[in-house]
């Protein structure tokens, strides 16, 4: 049968903490074609550790894109039409691989890890000048969350990667730089690259003068010869190389031209271009970023300014004020394979619905200490207010609420940040398909909620600034290459008193969950 065109497709690769995706969009009205989804382990070696193994990651992302390519084909699009590949990330997740050889020299140490406790302590001891050497130059507070420590921790702990750096051979790089390495041929003239908002996850990056800092990278002790090249987010980084695959072997050649940190993807997909704007993803963590246009803002209650997008190599930065919270869809993971209290995420919601409350029952996710606002690291996990009354559905209500809460905690710091307080949220991630969540967000907040018809804004994003390369060109980022996508929309339903009564006592269970280690 002859091959539907529907114009000109755009796919993106969105590499989460959880999943893996690959995603394929026509450029003319961001409806979403195809997908295919591939959960990724993660391994807990020790408490607090978090790895994952990157050539685990790297043939998700094979998997996925053989497989969407297979449903396309199903339902008689030609693959042919795909003009451009975006790629999103999980980012700070830390990778150093052998550039002879392509091996990993040892997994991938996990932004949620907290192993560097102590090299973070070690540091903070010895910041020249004053305490605002490393915020005012990276935006970020010294913390086990980003990549400089992980990388100094695999320096100073695994040999193999020690005698690659001595002899040449070592490439550091968050996923990104990674999988655009693996992806335009590896060992095979692999393009080393990352973007601006990756780069501005590493703490060695200077989001001022948009380059490595070379006294940062001095401070945490990092060859600067190991980094990766730094470009805009939308630029042509190099071309598709993965002839090994089947189907997928058909896009050998595609330029890979779009490359964001998945926060940052799903600010572009919301099209949050304008100072001001705003958008919260509910993913494995759940990030709140805000738009502060050209403008480099610092907060005064504890949120991070990191580089929001540069969408072209002659275009302009952009920066955002960002509330980070840790857990969120990791939480329900940690029922599902910890408790084994539901058998897949969705059910959360079903227990949830039974009870409607969680009866008194407050649940304090905080398990690799507390990000945004309170940077936290001796905080650990707590459920309390419980009762003889008390079951398993109280506690997944709790879970689905500690998610709400910790938003609302984030979103008051921006207002103070900001001055004029956000009339509404707009939402995406996964989760965000779970109608409790959202309504319970939308009471929790005391605002109404909008979220697309099409949770996978990450991924949009990404296509988009691939989409709109120079030489790619199928993109315009116009209002009007969205008409596919629709809004819902979740006004507060409890009265206000009662939503600040709730809060005020969540605040108390977080006091509780922190100092619990030292
Ligand atoms: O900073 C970590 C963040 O990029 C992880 O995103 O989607 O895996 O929760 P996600």
């Amino acid at each position: 049968a002859k091959k539907a065109v529907l114009g000109p497709l755009v796919g993106a690769v969105d590499q989460g903490t959880s999943s893996t995706r690959f995603l394929v969009f026509n450029s003319k009205t961001a409806e979403l074609l195809s997908h295919h989804q591939v959960e990724i382990k993660q391994e807990f070696p020790r408490e607090g550790w978090v790895e994952q193994d990157p050539k685990e990651i790297l043939q998700s992302v094979y998997e996925c894109i053989e497989k969407t390519c297979e449903k396309l084909e199903q339902l008689n699009i030609d693959i042919s039409n795909i003009k451009a590949i975006g790629v999103s990330n999980q980012r700070e997740t830390t990778v150093v691989w052998d550039k002879l050889t392509g091996e990993p020299l040892y997994n991938a140490v996990v932004w949620l890890d907290l192993r560097t406790q102590s090299t973070v302590e070690n540091l903070s001891k010895r910041i020249p000048g004053n305490n605002n050497f490393v915020k005012s130059k990276t935006g970020l507070p010294l913390s086990t969350y980003f990549s400089a420590v992980k990388l100094r921790w695999l320096l100073d702990n695994v040999r193999k990667v020690q005698m690659a750096v001595e002899e040449n051979r070592a490439l550091f790089g968050t996923i990104d730089s990674w999988l655009i390495w693996s992806l335009t041929g590896g060992v095979n003239g692999g393009v080393h690259c990352t973007d601006v908002t990756n780069a501005s996850r590493t703490m060695l990056f200077n989001i001022h003068s948009l380059e490595w800092d070379k006294e940062l990278c001095e401070f945490f002790g990092i060859p600067m010869e190991i980094l990766p090249n730094v470009r805009s987010s939308s630029e042509i980084y190099g071309l598709m190389k993965i002839s090994h695959s089947l189907k997928a072997g058909a896009l050998e050649g595609v330029p890979i031209s779009g490359c964001l940190g998945d926060q940052s993807a799903a600010l572009v997909g919301q099209m949050c271009f304008q100072d001001g704007q705003a958008k919260n993803t509910y993913g494995t963590g759940c990030f709140l970023l805000c738009n502060t246009g050209h403008k480099c803002v610092f907060s005064e209650h504890g949120l991070l300014t990191t580089v929001a997008y540069k969408l072209g190599r002659d275009k302009p930065v952009y920066y955002a004020l960002e509330g980070s919270v840790a857990i969120a869809g990791a939480v329900i993971r940690w029922l599902r394979d910890n408790l084994g209290i539901i058998k897949s995420s969705e059910e959360i919601e079903k227990l949830a619905k039974e009870v409607g409350t969680s009866y008194g029952c407050y649940f304090v996710p905080a398990f690799s200490g507390l990000y945004a606002p309170y940077w936290e690291p001796s905080a650990r996990g707590i459920i309390c207010g419980l009762t003889q009354f008390t079951n398993k559905c109280h506690i997944a209500f709790a879970a689905l609420e500690a998610v709400c809460f910790q938003t609302r905690e984030i979103l008051d710091a921006m207002n103070r940040d900001c001055g004029i307080p956000l009339s509404h949220l707009q939402v995406d991630g996964g989760m965000t398909s779970n109608k409790i969540l959202m309504q319970l967000q939308a009471d929790i907040l005391y605002i109404p909620v909008v979220k697309p018809s099409m949770p996978e804004t990450t991924a949009l994003g990404a296509a988009m600034a691939a989409g709109a390369a120079e030489g790619v060109g199928v993109w315009s980022l116009e209002p009007e290459d969205l008409s596919a996508v629709t809004m819902e929309r979740f006004e507060p339903q409890i009265n206000a008193e009662e939503s600040e009564i709730r809060y005020s006592t969540w605040k108390k269970a977080v006091m509780k969950s922190i100092g619990w280690v030292t």
